[in-house]
């Protein structure tokens, strides 16, 4: 559509908006897209942490991007926002709340009030996390819906922005040779790992109010694991993708107390007390096993976890199939290995399947372990980061790669079980810095004969 539109960022100033946003934006520029977008309003308090981004930027952005000084708490900050809507008549208004997640039920309200004098198109990005537990997503629900309709509300999950993620869904759909075996009959389980070397520098206030379970599982990692279990939409389209997506966190199986003491390993890197300045029991790093109760996935073990300061950056979904039956088992005494298919979601973006093969010798011979790569980067060229995929759906208007309000709850809903039980015990195991996690992390999977893949 080619009506104008104009970005009001809540939270301009701040990391995610100079992180992300203004070099997604700059980069799309750069190519020529975003042709209809006639300003960026960046509000915020301190101009000067914009000096670096406008010290680099190009002239095109700097043309289109003005700094607003706003206060959210401030009601002559809200007059300014309204006479500045005032001359934007016939415009699309996109207000994007990069903002710490404490201040959003502040701005939808006092967006929303403001927004009833006007008429122009208007749509409103959230970024995660979306609540901090059920209940508080639920609220932030109702309130959107009491100042914008579901169609106007994009709920970010930049995972789903990421292309080896958009090609879980590709992959199963578009390629009719793997549904035959995508099922309880021929996949063992299923492990999805994001594992970060970064620690949390300068994000110890947010992350230690927030910890990895809702940092990453209950949105990024559940997102994964969606598109992995989800059964195809009855039409290639955004509601319909959606409910599937619904249906799978509904089918999810949440966690009895029992369950979460010996399906979930919470776990802290060493030097984070320290680091946060006080004794924190804020985990660092989770694992668990679910499972999801349909008759696709009955019985499959879904493996996720996901830790700062480990070894390697490494985003990964794996679907690991089933061993060969019994009488095969043995090639000259070995077993072959386990085929695997591999997303590599960072640090490349690869799909990759092990086919075992033989040397040129006898048919018993030991089979070895090869593999299949496609390198989506080699294949599609220039992949555009998450954030220029997201922005540029948040502006045509498609909300597939977003997700919908029931669909946050149903996550919740499994990670609230978690929570409840973790309230219960305070302890917490830690793990060195630069290794794979917590010894239990390895128990979890290891107890069933598993190993994860790194
Ligand atoms: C964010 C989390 O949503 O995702 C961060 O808040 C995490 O803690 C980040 O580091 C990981 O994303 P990516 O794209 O760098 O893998």
């Amino acid at each position: 559509m080619d009506r104008p539109v104009v970005f009001f960022i809540l939270g301009g100033t701040g990391d995610l908006a100079r992180r992300k946003l203004y070099p997604a934006i700059q980069s799309m520029l750069r190519k020529g897209k975003l042709k209809n977008l006639s300003k960026i309003f960046a509000l915020g308090r301190k101009r000067e942490k914009l000096e670096e981004t406008l010290a680099k930027a190009d002239p095109v952005f700097k043309r289109i991007f003005e700094f607003v000084e706003f206060d959210l708490t401030d009601r002559k900050s809200y007059k300014r926002l309204s006479e500045a809507v005032s001359t934007l008549s016939g415009k699309e208004l996109i207000f994007y709340l990069a903002l710490p997640p404490q201040l959003f039920e502040q701005a939808v309200v006092n967006l929303g009030a403001l927004l009833r004098d006007f008429t122009n198109p208007r749509k409103l990005v959230i970024e995660k996390p979306f609540g901090l537990d059920l209940s508080s997503a639920k609220k932030l629900n109702f309130l959107l819906e009491k100042y914008f309709s579901e169609e106007e509300i994009y709920r970010i999950d930049h995972f789903l922005g990421k292309v080896p993620v958009q090609n879980i869904f590709a992959l199963r759909f578009s390629n009719y040779i793997f549904e035959g075996v995508w099922n309880k009959n021929f996949i063992d389980h299923i492990q999805i790992s994001a594992l970060e070397e970064e620690g949390v520098e300068g994000r110890v206030g947010y992350y230690d109010s927030v910890g990895a379970l809702r940092d990453m599982v209950q949105n990024h990692l559940l997102q994964i694991l969606s598109f992995i279990a989800m059964e195809p939409p009855s039409v290639v389209e955004t509601e319909s993708i959606r409910d599937e997506k619904v249906k799978v966190l509904k089918s999810l199986r949440k966690l009895s107390p029992e369950e979460v003491s010996r399906q979930v390993v919470k776990a802290q890197y060493e030097g984070y007390s320290q680091e946060v300045g006080r004794v924190s029991n804020t985990e660092t790093f989770v694992a668990l096993k679910l499972y999801i109760d349909n008759f696709r996935w009955q019985d499959v073990p879904f493996y996720l976890r996901t830790g700062k300061r480990l070894k390697e950056k490494k985003t990964l979904a794996v679907v690991v199939f089933k061993k060969v039956p019994g009488n095969f088992r043995s090639f000259l005494g070995c077993a072959p290995p386990q085929n695997m298919l591999t997303v590599e979601i960072a640090p490349g973006n690869r799909l990759k399947l092990s086919i075992n093969m033989i040397s040129p010798q006898k048919l018993e011979a030991c089979p070895l372990e090869g593999s299949m790569e496609l390198d989506l980067v080699r294949e599609l060229g220039e992949i555009p980061s998450a954030y220029e995929t997201l922005i540029e759906d948040i502006i045509s208007g498609d909300r597939t790669l977003f997700v919908r309000g029931d669909e946050v709850e149903a996550a919740w809903e499994i990670v609230q079980p978690i929570l409840d039980s973790w309230e219960e015990t305070k302890d917490i195991e830690t793990y060195k810095e630069g290794t794979y996690g917590p010894e239990s992390a390895f128990e979890l999977i290891e107890r069933n004969g598993r190993r994860w893949v790194n």
